[in-house]
């Protein structure tokens, strides 16, 4: 595959808008880059998705940003890394370009719980396609064995957020049932991860309903603290991404319904262009 093979800026993917949480977090810590966003809005959610096709979808994007110029891209998204990550990684980095890189957000949220739990007792509320694919579970298994996990599928959440409702009262109920679900199901839990990039923009709601005495771990601050140590670990990666600290957004859907929205939840304006993949 012939992508660009001059510097470009750092890819960030999401089904939709969850991603700008980390986006946000991204650029608080490493504002000096450029950044192109893509959200495919016109077909989010993926989380009731199937495997197959979460996967297909996230190959399209990935794609679609290096043809743009990126070398490296995270895919802020849950259900993306849950589901397609490792195949991109193993079948498609292989034969189209070696030297990209494509990083998920899982492990940097993992890697973190053996400093706020003194439990050992986890609570992952995600969407029903990360919560069946047990990424969470076996990544836990892997680094700190003998932690307890409990997955709670939480379906409504996104389409909340996606609809524009995520502060709406109608919300209160959806968001308070799957947190008593999952603190019902182990009462022990001391740390839940937001464990959907699009859950930080129900955060007040969540923390609302939740225990004081339980930590809410959202992933934006962990996935930039991992990119920047990234970054500092390859060099060689780190001269292909430009400096120019611009932002560039693509989104599937119309600009029309993208930017309120987007620039609501990253806290300035936003002006997209809108794409097919
Ligand atoms: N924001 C995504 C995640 O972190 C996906 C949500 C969805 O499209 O269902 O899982």
């Amino acid at each position: 595959m012939n992508y660009p093979s001059h510097p470009g800026p750092i890819g960030v993917f999401d089904s939709g808008y969850g991603g700008l949480t980390i986006l946000r977090e991204i650029r608080n810590l490493l504002p000096q880059y450029d950044y192109l966003y893509l959200g495919d809005n016109a077909r989010a959610p993926y989380g009731t998705r199937s495997f197959d096709i979460v996967y297909e979808f996230t190959r399209q994007a990935v794609e679609e940003l290096f043809n743009r110029g990126c070398h490296l891209v995270i895919l802020a998204c849950n259900t993306a890394s849950a589901k397609a990550l490792r195949s991109i990684q193993m079948h498609v980095l292989p034969l189209t370009d070696p030297d990209r890189r494509v990083l998920g957000v899982i492990r940097p949220t993992v890697e973190i719980l053996g400093k706020t739990s003194s439990t050992r007792h986890i609570g992952l509320l995600a969407t029903p396609g990360t919560v069946k694919s047990h990424s969470y579970r076996m990544e836990i298994e892997k680094i700190y064995p003998g932690m307890e996990i409990t997955e709670q599928e939480c379906p409504m959440w996104v389409p909340l957020v996606e609809t524009g409702e995520f502060d709406s009262p109608g919300a209160d109920y959806f968001v308070k049932k799957y947190i008593d679900c999952i603190l019902n199901t182990d009462p022990e839990i001391d740390t839940l991860i937001l464990g959907c990039t699009h859950y930080p923009l129900l955060l007040d709601k969540i923390r609302q309903f939740t225990p004081a005495n339980v930590n809410i771990l959202p992933q934006g601050e962990l996935v930039a603290e991992s990119l920047s140590d990234y970054l500092r670990r390859h060099p060689s990666m780190e001269e292909r991404c430009t400096r120019g600290a611009t932002v560039e957004f693509l989104t599937t859907e119309s600009p029309e319904k993208f930017d309120p929205l987007a620039s609501l939840f990253l806290g300035s304006p936003v002006s997209s262009t809108r794409i097919t993949l």
